[in-house]
């Protein structure tokens, strides 16, 4: 099996779980990359349903190694609390799990920051963020003086000092930006502590890892958080978060070269959302977005949020097939659109009253677009019994073409249904 990666293709949600969840079994190793708690991967199985957030969904089969790697955003308490969730619902969560020892943590003040900062802010500056402290602990890893990363907890001395140097500094900041007293250093040492010693069996140099594993001839995959339009730098900055979780980051954030990655299957909706505050040209404000939100349950899988609803997006898409090296598509929820007389397809981008060339990198402009849209028949039939593209009303099977032709990529993968088996393969 070649070495795969699951990018999102949109602003996250697009279903990449489901799809992980599909290929997973078919691989030596899934490895996390980015991001952090910030994810909610949705898994359904049978009747159950499995939300993970920093888990990869490899996970729910045993014998795929499953490695939260050296990008992500690690908060124990987050991760802990999963495991045991996992477990107690009678999935093996063991040797199965390596966690790398050059994470970087999300410790308590990341989180209260994050929260603070959001509070605060209005305008330009507020962002939306899930709070989850994904910012702050990103930020602190690249000033160096305030990053801690996974491995370095079990040196308690060198730990416990530049903690509490740590925690000193930003209960200044907090006193003085937002009148709040801060954290306690010696509570937040006991409970790393705590958590460290019971994650120890887990942690390894997954850089090591998975650079031997590539040697020998394992299969990885690689699956993303998040989507390419929130990607830090080629995403809808500053309406992003704070990781490279486009295709482009997975390299980075798995320590493994830019030539492991064989293959990239890039995961879209077949319409848009987005959670948080930045510009999204196909947003819907009418009952069709209500519509789109009510049978998609587009609600946040870590916030619950309301998700925002749109078109789908073919010039974002085609901008996300690029920078990804997208080889091939996989088309979710796209039952969720059974119903609609009509639906929209955004061709194009008018910004004072010229078509623009490429997908702009300033998110004013981006806000002031006007979109163009290609008009496509819809169908009336519910399609979650599906199964090939053939059983699929004409018109559902000419929306995908036309996605198939405006983003120059075959669609390989169509989702009918949030069910493991409500899943086209073609
Ligand atoms: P942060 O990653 O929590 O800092 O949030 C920054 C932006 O990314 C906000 O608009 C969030 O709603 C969005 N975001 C972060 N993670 C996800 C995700 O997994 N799915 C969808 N949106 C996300």
């Amino acid at each position: 099996m070649a070495n795969n990666c699951v990018i999102g293709l949109q602003w996250g949600d697009e279903g990449k779980g489901k799809i992980v969840d599909a290929l997973a079994s078919a691989h030596d190793i899934v490895v996390r990359y980015c991001g952090g708690a910030n994810a909610g991967h949705s898994v359904t199985v049978g009747p159950e349903r499995f939300a993970l957030h920093l888990i990869p969904s490899g996970i729910l089969f045993e014998q795929v190694l499953c490695v939260i790697g050296t990008g992500v955003a690690l908060d124990l308490e987050v991760l802990t609390a999963e495991i045991d969730a996992l477990q107690a619902r009678g999935v093996k969560v063991d040797q199965n799990l390596k966690i790398s020892d050059r994470a970087h943590l999300v410790l308590p003040y990341h989180k209260l920051e994050d929260e603070l900062a959001e509070q605060s802010s209005s305008g330009p500056t507020k962002l939306g963020t899930t709070k989850r402290g994904i910012g702050p602990c990103y930020s602190d890893r690249a000033s160096r003086r305030m990053g801690i990363r996974f491995g370095q907890v079990y040196q308690p001395d060198s730990f416990r000092e530049k903690l509490g140097q740590i925690v000193e500094q930003k209960n200044k900041i907090f006193q003085a930006l937002y009148a709040n007293q801060g954290l306690d250093a010696d509570q937040i040492f006991q409970s790393v502590q705590k958590l460290a010693q019971r994650l120890r069996p887990h942690v390894v140099d997954s850089t090591a890892l998975l650079n031997d594993a590539l040697e020998q001839g394992r299969s990885i995959l690689f699956e993303g958080a998040q989507g390419c339009l929130l990607d830090l730098d080629h995403g809808t900055y500053p309406y992003v978060t704070s990781s490279n979780c486009s295709a482009l980051g997975a390299p980075a954030g798995a320590g493994v070269s830019f030539r492991a990655l064989d293959n990239v299957i890039g995961v879209l909706k077949a319409y848009c959302t987005r959670v948080g505050e930045g510009p999204f040209p196909s947003e819907l404000h009418d009952s069709t977005a209500e519509y789109i939100r009510e049978r998609g349950h587009e609600y946040g899988t870590t916030t619950g949020r309301p998700r925002r609803c749109g078109w789908f997006d073919a010039v974002a898409g085609r901008y996300a097939c690029r920078i990804n090296a997208v080889d091939s598509l996989a088309i979710m929820l796209l039952d969720v659109l059974s119903g609609l007389d009509e639906i929209n397809i955004v061709t194009a981008y008018r910004y004072k009253g010229r078509q623009l060339e490429s997908f702009p990198a300033d998110s004013e402009v981006l806000a002031q677009v006007e979109p163009v849209c290609e008009t496509l028949p819809g169908w009336a039939e519910e399609i979650d019994h599906c199964r090939s593209i053939s059983e699929l009303p004409a018109n559902a099977q000419k929306y995908l073409a036309r996605i198939e032709q405006l983003l120059s990529r075959p669609v390989k993968i169509v989702s009918v249904g949030p069910d493991r088996e409500a899943t086209i393969y073609i």
